[in-house]
């Protein structure tokens, strides 16, 4: 496997790279959800292909200053688990290679990234949006594999590949679940145990309401019920929007998704649960 740690060094390596080449952006600290896009990756670029894994914590998709600085980079570990799960090649830049320091230009994503964590979050899809296409342009990547659990970073990105003619193909992944159904996330490692006993709820909640509620209000009560009563939680959304154009819905005509935002003490994770009419 080999090691890029600069947009340079990367451009250079994948000049010799066998085609296709399959990226999979991650801010590393990287957990069995992961290396299922790992996988699916490979399966993409097929037997010939190059399967790459971009490794970095962009600190412009950061909101909280808290949350950047306590995000876990574990690097050694995150290199073996490439390595492990067949990775070719990993970029592993550090912000000062990426960002120059008087850096001005961003991508903004206008319409499907104002709600929901957009709102929640300002200046995150900013972020996400202009290191993503940085990522595609350096390794000059065909396909990438982002996961599910991420919807809407997953329908901004597919918008930005649409209005800006990227030759990207991406490919979805569901949501790899741990067997309590908490979505797995790179944060999941900052919970105490009394607050990653609790969050569970949030599947939980998302599985009643779909089962059961009729409009978004009741929805929302019912899941935020079902949360708050495990204990530890504050809500940070909790929204149910039309699943193309993430705008709000009162009910479900076509299909929607309730999502979720809950923190933990200071960690914040996120799911969602697809409702069909
Ligand atoms: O989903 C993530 O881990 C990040 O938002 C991404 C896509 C790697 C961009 O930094």
């Amino acid at each position: 496997m080999e090691i890029a740690t600069s947009g340079q060094e990367l451009r250079r390596m994948t000049k010799a790279l066998k085609r296709p080449m399959v990226l999979v952006p991650t801010m590393g600290a990287l957990h069995a959800g992961h290396l299922a896009l790992i996988a699916k990756a490979r399966e993409v670029a097929g037997p010939h292909g190059t399967t790459a894994v971009s490794i970095f914590v962009n600190p412009i998709q950061f909101d909280r200053a808290s949350d950047l600085a306590a995000y876990p980079r574990p690097l050694e570990d995150d290199l073996r688990a490439c390595e492990a799960a067949g990775a070719d090649l990993v970029f592993a830049p550090d912000a000062a290679s990426m960002y120059a320091p008087d850096r001005s230009v961003t991508v903004t994503e206008s319409l499907l990234s104002r709600g929901l964590c957009g709102a929640a979050r300002p200046g995150h899809f900013d972020g996400v949006c202009t290191v993503v296409l940085k990522l595609f342009l350096l390794s000059g990547c065909e396909a990438a594999v982002f996961g599910e659990k991420d919807f809407q970073q997953l329908a901004v990105i597919r918008r930005m590949v649409r209005d800006l003619d990227l030759p990207v193909e991406i490919v979805a992944h569901p949501t790899v679940r741990e067997p309590d159904g908490l979505a797995m996330s790179s944060r999941n490692v900052r919970l105490s145990p009394e607050q990653r006993a609790a969050a569970p709820a949030i599947r939980r909640a998302l599985l009643q309401v779909a089962e059961t509620s009729s409009t978004a209000a009741e929805a929302c009560a019912t899941a935020r019920a079902i949360i708050e009563a495990s204990g530890h939680a504050r809500i940070d959304y909790l929204e149910m929007v039309d699943a193309e154009t993430l705008q709000p819905v009162e009910r479900v005509t076509s299909p929607a998704l309730l999502a979720a935002a809950v923190f933990y003490g200071d960690v914040r994770l996120i799911d969602h649960i697809r409702i069909e009419p």
